[in-house]
C-alpha cells in the first residue's frame, strides 16, 4: 500500500511536471517564434511616436520659430500656421485608427488644456499619476470592452523645452500654471486588441501604420501648406538653412535613426532600388527581393526571419509609392537618380521596418 501511493504520488508530480514543462515550451515556442510580449510591442510602436513628436517639434518648430519665419498654434487651419506637436500626435492617432488595425493612440494629462484629454477611465487617471511620479515607469495592462480585450500602456510626457512649459504655463485653459522644465505634464496612451498572441506581421503592420500617417501628415500639413504659402520650402539640404524644412524621405531616415537608439531593437528605413542616395539601396539579398515583390505588386508585404549573429530578426518590407506629382519630379529631376521615368503611383521603393525576436 504504501509503495503504491508512493509511486502514485511521483506519478503524479512527474505528470505535472511533465505538461508544464511541456506548456512551458509550448508558450515559450510561440513567443519566440511567431508573437511579441504586448509590453515590447507597445514599447515598439511608443518609440516611433516620440522620435517623430521630437523632431517634429525641434527640425520643424522650434527652428522655423526662431528663425522668425512661422509659429505653431492651435489655430494653425486658416492662418498659414504649423499645426502644434501635440495636435500632429493627435492627428496621427485618429488616422491610425481609421486604418482599422486596431492600434489607437491619445495624448492625455491630470492638467488637461482640452477637455477631452483628460484621463477616460480609472485605469488611465492611475496610469497617468504614476508615470507623473515615476516618469520611467511604463504604467501598462490589459482592459475589456465588450468581449474584446486590449493592452493599454502609458508613457510619461516630459516638458522637454521651455517652449512646453510656457505656453502651458500661460493658456488660458490651463488647470496648472506651474510647469518646470522637466516635468511630467502628460501621457501617451497606447492601445491595441489582444487574442491569444501578437504576430510578427501585426506588429510591423502597427509599426507601419504610425510611420504612414506621420509621414503623411508632414507632408501635407506642414510641407505642402508651407510651401504653397510661400513660407518655406524643404529641401534636401535644409540644415544649411535656418529656415528650410526636411524632405519628407528625410525625417523619415532621421527618425529611424532616433528609433535605433532609444533601444527597443526596432528599426526602420526608406530604401530603393533606385536610390538618390547609395546608401539607400537594398543592404542585401533579402532586400532586394522584397523591394522588386513590392514593386510588381505594391499590395504585398514583403516579410521573414533572418539571423545576424546569433540574434533572430522580422523584417518586413511595404510599397513605397509616388502618392504626389511632387515626389515624381523631384525624383525624375534629381541629379543623382538613375531612374527618370517615374509616373504618378509608381511604387519608388519601400519602408523596411525589422526589429528582433526573442
Ligand atoms: C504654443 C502652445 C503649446 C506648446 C508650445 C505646447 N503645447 Fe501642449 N498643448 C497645447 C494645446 C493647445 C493643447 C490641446 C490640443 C488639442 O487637443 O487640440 C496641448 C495638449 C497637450 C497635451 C494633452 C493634454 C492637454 O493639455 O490637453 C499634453 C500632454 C501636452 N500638450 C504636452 C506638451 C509638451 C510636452 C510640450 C513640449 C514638447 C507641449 N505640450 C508644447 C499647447 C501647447
Ligand atoms: C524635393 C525633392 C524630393 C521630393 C519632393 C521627394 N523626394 Fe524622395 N528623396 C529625395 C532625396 C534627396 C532623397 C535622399 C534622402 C537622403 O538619404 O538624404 C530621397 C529619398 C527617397 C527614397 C529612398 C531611396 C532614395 O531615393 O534615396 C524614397 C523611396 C523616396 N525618396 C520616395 C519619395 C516619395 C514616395 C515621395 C513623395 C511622397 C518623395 N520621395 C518626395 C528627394 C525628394
Amino acid at each position: 500500500m504504501m509503495h503504491t501511493g508512493f509511486s502514485k504520488r511521483i506519478m503524479f508530480v512527474g505528470i505535472i511536471l511533465g505538461a508544464l514543462a511541456g506548456l512551458f515550451v509550448g508558450a515559450t515556442e510561440s513567443r519566440g517564434q511567431d508573437s511579441v510580449p504586448p509590453e515590447q510591442v507597445a514599447a515598439h510602436v511608443h518609440a516611433v511616436i516620440e522620435a517623430d513628436r521630437s523632431l517634429y517639434t525641434e527640425f520643424v518648430v522650434e527652428r522655423l520659430q526662431q528663425a522668425g519665419k512661422v509659429i505653431a498654434s492651435r489655430h494653425w487651419k486658416n492662418r498659414s500656421q504649423l499645426p502644434l506637436p501635440a495636435q500632429m500626435l493627435m492627428f496621427a492617432g485618429l488616422e491610425v485608427e481609421g486604418m482599422g488595425s486596431g492600434l489607437k493612440y491619445r495624448l492625455a494629462s491630470l492638467w488637461p488644456l482640452e477637455e477631452e484629454n483628460g484621463p477616460a477611465n480609472d485605469f488611465e487617471k492611475a496610469g497617468l499619476e504614476v508615470v507623473a511620479d515615476d516618469p520611467s515607469e511604463v504604467y501598462s495592462g490589459m482592459i475589456k470592452r465588450g468581449k474584446q480585450k486590449y493592452f493599454k500602456a502609458i508613457y510619461a510626457d516630459k516638458a522637454v523645452s521651455q517652449s512646453c512649459v510656457e505656453c502651458h504655463n500661460g493658456h488660458l485653459l490651463s488647470p496648472k500654471r506651474d510647469y518646470k522644465l522637466g516635468d511630467v505634464m502628460g501621457g501617451v496612451i497606447i492601445s491595441f486588441p489582444v487574442d491569444d498572441a501578437i504576430s510578427l506581421e501585426q506588429v510591423a503592420a502597427y509599426v507601419h501604420a504610425v510611420i504612414e500617417a506621420d509621414r503623411t501628415l508632414y507632408t501635407k500639413l506642414v510641407v505642402e501648406r508651407m510651401q504653397q504659402a510661400g513660407i518655406v520650402l524643404a529641401t534636401q539640404n535644409w540644415k544649411k538653412y535656418r529656415s528650410q524644412l526636411p524632405l519628407p524621405a528625410q525625417m523619415l531616415l532621421l527618425a529611424g535613426l532616433e528609433v535605433e537608439g532609444m533601444g527597443s531593437g526596432l528599426k526602420y528605413r526608406l530604401a530603393s532600388l533606385w536610390p538618390l542616395e547609395e546608401e539607400n539601396g537594398p543592404a542585401n539579398d533579402f532586400e532586394k527581393a522584397g523591394l522588386e515583390v513590392v514593386a510588381d505588386d505594391p499590395s504585398e508585404v514583403y516579410s521573414g526571419m533572418i539571423k545576424r549573429g546569433k540574434q533572430k530578426y522580422f523584417k518586413a518590407i511595404y510599397a513605397d509609392k509616388a502618392v504626389s506629382q511632387s515626389c515624381v519630379e523631384c525624383h525624375n529631376g534629381h541629379l543623382l537618380s538613375s531612374k527618370r521615368d517615374f509616373k504618378l503611383g509608381d511604387v519608388m521603393g519601400g519602408v523596411i521596418i525589422s526589429f528582433p525576436i526573442e
